[in-house]
């Protein structure tokens, strides 16, 4: 395409070549699916498919994930928005019939707790509160098929920017919008782009962090896999306001599939003329390259990811200069996360004020989630800002399961806080929650219950980071770890008095003195479990006992004879036969042998065996 006109006539060539009434299957074949049996679910519909000579009447889309995890694999037909539900190569069939006909098998439906049937995924609690901007957009693209991002007005913003507007106007949108940064700080991403288009040097580079190490978080690799061009897009757009040629995708190894989409959108949208030289025609250069992820956590710290790209050690260095004057190759850099670039064409298309109207006074549009734990609905939530942790828990999570309570919710990745019942009604935005001692991060949300030992909690992140450090600061490498080891103390049962504020002085020193946010922020799981559980710390240490029962070494089993039918289950269970009691008699652990393996108490249908 050379032109802006040859882009809005491609996208009508591909409308026209699409009967507009036509059903659609969707299937979500992401990694995520994949791993619950979707390659198996694609073959199978194929298969129906060509079988019944239906091709003309029935379209078939192999999509990214639609964010609830645990219906996997999952079908929607389209335009009904109908949802199946934990599909099976053999329901493929029915679902190609039920297509055609226009008719709904309820049997493959999503039940919510009362379970009603919701056929529709609009009916489904887990999607009816989420406001999917972005992630939304996944069921509408094949990601190895451009034309299906086109139809959905792809690369509509790159066009606008390119021939309607100045790099300095489109710099000034993203200023007004307020876009902060998804990948951790909530850095205004305009004020950013802003420093970089004025600084000297030249070239200029983008870079789209796409590294995404925290436990449990997978929102950037869902965009990337689902939906690379949304990204693309918002990278060239960006570079055009900055000035930019040259751009990276510093991604993650680990995601090979997320690696291989981005490679064949990158090549389409090459092929296209949407990037490379004269984009469109416009006069506009620009490129993408893939990195590959140097398999470290800090990798994707903002120095240490620009001097893995450089082909040295993935190791944070100091910021005398900011990144946005001297970064990639001394080269003034700008550095954003897989979100921030994927809501851009957003902004440029609806315009700032439409923009603003989403979130909160200091945090506008949506922040995805993933959400995970002891959570009912675990998987991929898209929300505006400013939406309650609650909303999010109960409303789109379902709660937690087997009626335990809900105890904590960690957000903000390993260096984020864990916050108590206390804050699920405060409103959920990057300032809100640093106000609570935690962090927005890049999203990642662990939801935990009642059985979580908030102590065991602090010491599992603690633990992580000390893994992660580079090692390169003495306070981060020698502080986190002493801290680590603190903790492990008082979950074994060796706390004394005085370790908390021990550990509270030591925390200031690694954060004032470390050198990049890997240990300046370490010590927040730690002192929010602290702030809002002080009383574990003072059961373990003074006490030694562990509230939760968790901590092995600070819980005993026993058995009640009362209730203690001698049936012998736990006997059978013990695996180093430290219950003796004959048939039908009261039982007895010998708490030498016991190695509190909780198998007895997991196995007794009476409540004999006590946990204490
Ligand atoms: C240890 C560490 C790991 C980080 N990992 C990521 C990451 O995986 N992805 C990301 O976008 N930002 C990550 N960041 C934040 C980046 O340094 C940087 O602030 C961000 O990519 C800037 O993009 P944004 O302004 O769009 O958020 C990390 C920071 C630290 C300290
Ligand atoms: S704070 Fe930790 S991760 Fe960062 S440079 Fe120092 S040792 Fe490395
Ligand atoms: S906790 Fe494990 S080791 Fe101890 S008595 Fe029960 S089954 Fe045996």
């Amino acid at each position: 395409m050379a032109s802006f006109d040859d882009l809005v006539k491609r996208r009508g060539e591909i409308a026209a070549g699409r009967a507009p009434n036509r059903a659609t299957l969707v299937l979500g074949d992401g990694t995520c699916g994949r791993a619950s049996g979707s390659s198996e679910v694609r073959a199978a519909l194929s298969e129906a498919i060509s079988s019944l000579d239906t091709e003309k009447r029935l379209a078939f889309r192999t999509t990214g994930c639609h964010g609830f995890c645990q219906i996997e694999p999952n079908v929607q037909v389209l335009p009904d928005e109908t949802l199946y539900v934990h599909v099976k190569p053999e329901n493929a069939q029915s679902i190609v019939e039920a297509a055609l006909s226009g008719k709904v098998l309820k049997n493959l439906t999503y039940k919510d707790g009362q379970k009603k049937s919701c056929a529709k995924i609009t009916d489904v609690p887990f999607y009816k509160r989420q406001m999917r901007l972005l992630s939304g957009l996944n069921v509408y693209v094949d990601p190895l098929r451009i034309e299906d991002y086109i139809a959905i007005d792809g690369y509509q913003a790159l066009a606008k920017a390119l021939f309607t507007m100045t790099p300095d106007f489109v710099v000034e949108e993203v200023i007004k919008a307020n876009l902060r940064g998804r990948g951790g700080g909530g850095f205004p991403a305009g004020w950013k782009w802003d420093s970089v288009r004025k600084a000297e040097g030249e070239p200029k580079y983008v870079v789209c962090n796409a590294d995404e190490g925290d436990p449990g978080a997978y929102m950037d690799r869902s965009l990337l896999e689902g939906n690379p061009h949304l990204v693309i897009e918002g990278m060239l757009i960006g570079a055009f306001a900055i000035g930019s040629h040259e751009g990276y995708v510093y991604v993650r190894n680990e995601y090979p599939l997320a690696v291989q989409n981005l490679i064949v959108a990158l090549d389409q949208a090459r092929e296209h003329g949407l990037l490379g030289k004269n984009i469109l025609g416009s006069g506009f250069d620009f490129d993408i390259r893939i990195n590959r992820g140097g398999g470290a956590f800090v990798c994707g710290e903002s120095s240490a990811l620009m001097q893995s790209i450089e082909g040295r050690p993935g190791e944070p260095i100091p910021k005398y200069v900011h990144m946005s004057e001297r970064g990639l190759y001394n080269k003034p850099t700008n550095l954003n996360n897989v979100e921030t670039w994927a809501n851009v064409p957003f902004i440029v298309n609806r315009g700032a004020d439409w923009y603003r109207t989403i979130g909160t006074e200091g945090s506008k549009g949506t922040k995805i989630f993933s959400l995970v734990g002891n959570i009912n609905n675990t998987g991929q939530v898209e929300v505006p800002m400013g939406i309650s942790l609650r909303e999010i828990v109960e409303g789109i999570g379902g709660g937690i399961p087997n009626r335990r309570k809900f105890k904590a919710v960690q957000t903000g990745g390993p260096s984020g806080g864990c916050l108590p019942a206390d804050c699920l009604d405060v409103p959920v935005d990057f300032d809100q929650l640093t106000k609570l001692g935690s962090m927005m991060g890049s999203g990642g949300m662990i939801v935990m219950d009642e059985d979580s030992c908030m102590v065991d909690v602090a010491r599992y992140f603690t633990n992580f980071l000390v893994e992660e450090s580079c090692g390169k600061c003495v306070p981060c490498r020698e502080g986190v770890m002493q801290l680590r080891d603190i903790l492990n103390d008082i979950t074994q049962g060796r706390g004394r008095e005085g370790d908390v504020e021990l550990m509270e002085d030591l925390s200031k020193v690694v954060i004032d003195c470390s050198l990049c946010a890997l240990g300046q922020s370490a010590p927040n799981p730690l002192l929010t479990t602290i702030r809002y559980f002080r009383d574990e710390y003072v059961a373990h240490i003074h006490d030694k006992k562990c509230p939760a029962r968790r901590c092995t070494a600070l819980i005993s089993f026993r058995i009640d004879a009362e209730n203690c039918t001698g049936c012998a289950l736990c006997k059978k269970q013990c695996p180093t036969v430290a219950i003796a009691g004959e048939k039908k008699k009261t039982h007895v652990i010998d708490p030498e042998k016991c190695i509190r393996c909780g198998a007895c108490f997991e196995v007794c249908k009476f409540d004999a065996v006590i946990k204490e």
